[in-house]
């Protein structure tokens, strides 16, 4: 460090403490040190948090309190989803705006601090979510600080030097929705309820069961009867939630919760929930700072019900919106051929209307026709230059199979990321010196049973595999039975090489 950048360090350092003591220093200020007021649904006095956000309709723009929120998260007036906003934010412009070297040298520091909020990946950066009472409160398992590796084997045959994989799959429970779910179920334990439930195709609700149980809440679990994971479902099970497997897909499923959470004291916990995105947001803050806050070019994410894609976008607008990054990156969604239907909406009216479609794909997780979250992924497409592309099964199998083979593994969702990199490659859309980064958003133990029968060859069907048996033979790796000696298994080794 020379002379100046000690100078600005110890600048940063008193800036910092300046912001964490000075009773004076506004919305930041108030972020760390918001009343602890004990849960009460009623108390009047929980409006000194609601001061700190609120929730503005995506749609019409009503603005109300965040306890006023209806229990399907819907707007009165039109029936759109909520985003959460900071009005504090925009009243501190100039000299009172934060400093945005003292927030990154405080993020930096509690990343070596033995406080569990401290550690999470998702508090650390509380300043930009102030949405509890106290954060004290907050429910974690330590979520986030996930690994950003690098793509070396991908990087040299797509000729991208910087070609980067976030991995949301190293969360505790193996996907990117525990980020969401702290933030969601620090607010349900706040706010008093004894019950939370989502709708899921696996991966939410192995997060809730979980966070449910740290928080000492009880869970429900509705999902599509057949047609999620068993490492999902088997977590649901072990973290103790209620599990309800219905004979519905996953858009069944949720419209069937949105009618019971009207009808008894139930906290939603899908990405309907505006608190979920907020959690959902801050990889993009550990993605800017993994850069030392110079973004990416290219941000590629799965959609399914399209919350993720939403809530990196509203992390890196907020992040440029006060000053820590100088622009945004172009963000691009990727779906299942068969589960597309926001593809089809950028087809049809540049994400103007979106139709629902009857959703099939092997990748469970996105197995989704009616997006929830759609006019706000669309919004962060159309804003940052993105595309929306789809990706067929094969091509989805053998890129699953190539970040398995870079030492990573990903489940199936998660390869639709890499599927439609190679897609925007090869037309052209993406240049060799840009940096781009693939969020891969589960773990590859989620779904043993796609990656076994990729390996055996009984994943695709001919027709499917048709024009990709070269590529997927190099990469398929059955197990093989042999007797149990040396030279058996020498020629099996010699059988595997030649
Ligand atoms: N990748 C994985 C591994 C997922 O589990 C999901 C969604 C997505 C991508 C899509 O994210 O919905 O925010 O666009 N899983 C949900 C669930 C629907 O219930 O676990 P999205």
């Amino acid at each position: 460090m020379d002379g100046s950048q000690k100078c600005e360090a110890e600048e940063n350092q008193k800036d910092c403490s300046r912001l964490e003591r000075d009773s004076d220093c506004g919305w930041l200020q108030k972020s760390l040190h918001a009343g602890r007021l004990t849960p009460d649904r009623n108390n009047k006095d929980k409006r000194m948090n609601d001061n700190l956000h609120q929730l503005r309709c995506f749609g019409c723009g009503a603005r109300i309190a965040g306890a006023e929120a209806l229990p399907d998260f819907r707007c009165a007036e039109c029936g759109d989803l909520f985003e959460v906003e900071y009005p504090g934010w925009v009243q501190r412009k100039g000299p009172d705006r934060p400093n945005p070297g003292a927030l990154k040298w405080l993020w930096r520091e509690r990343r070596a601090s033995s406080e569990a909020v401290d550690h999470s990946g998702v508090w650390r950066f509380r300043e930009l979510l102030p949405i509890l009472d106290s954060f004290g409160n907050a429910v974690t398992l330590r979520e986030g600080n996930t690994p950003l590796y690098h793509l070396t084997r991908s990087s040299k045959a797509l000729g991208i030097d910087q070609l980067f994989a976030k991995h949301q799959g190293m969360n505790p429970t193996g996907s990117f929705k525990d980020t969401g779910m702290t933030a969601a179920m620090s607010v349900a334990r706040e706010r008093g309820f004894e019950w939370v439930a989502c709708a899921s195709t696996g991966n939410t609700s192995a997060a809730m069961a979980a966070y449910a149980a740290r928080a000492g809440l009880k869970s429900l679990v509705l999902i599509p009867d057949g047609k999620i994971a068993w490492g999902k479902l088997s977590q649901a099970m072990d973290y103790g939630a209620v599990t309800c497997q219905l004979k519905a897909d996953f858009d069944g499923c949720l419209t069937l919760l949105t009618q019971i959470v009207k009808e008894a004291p139930i906290y939603l916990l899908n990405s309907v929930n505006p608190y979920r995105l907020e959690g959902q947001k801050t990889p993009a803050f550990e993605i800017a700072e993994a850069f030392d806050w110079n973004v990416p070019d290219h941000l590629i994410v799965p959609g399914g019900n399209l919350g993720n894609s939403s809530a990196l976008g509203k992390g890196f607008r907020e992040l440029q919106e006060l000053g820590l990054t100088a622009r945004m990156p172009r963000i691009s969604v990727i779906q299942a051929e068969g589960a597309n239907p926001l593809v089809r909406s950028f087809e049809a009216n540049q994400g103007a209307s979106l139709e629902p479609v009857e959703a099939h794909t092997r990748a469970t997780a996105i197995r989704i026709g009616n997006p929830a979250s759609w006019r706000k992924a669309a919004r962060v497409i159309q804003d940052t230059g993105g595309w929306c592309l789809d990706v067929t099964e094969a091509e989805i199998a053998l890129a699953k199979a190539e970040i398995g083979a870079e030492g990573l593994g990903c489940e199936p969702a998660s390869a639709v990321t890499l599927a439609g990199l190679k897609k925007l490659v090869k037309q052209g859309a993406i240049a060799p010196n840009e940096t781009v980064v693939l969020v891969l958003t589960g773990h590859t133990l989620k779904d043993a049973d796609y990656t076994i029968d990729f390996h055996r060859g009984t994943l695709l069907t001919e027709q499917e595999a048709a024009g990709y048996t070269k590529e997927i033979e190099a990469l398929q790796r059955n197990a093989v039975v042999v007797d149990a000696t040396p030279a058996a298994v020498l020629a099996a080794l010699k059988g595997s090489l030649g």
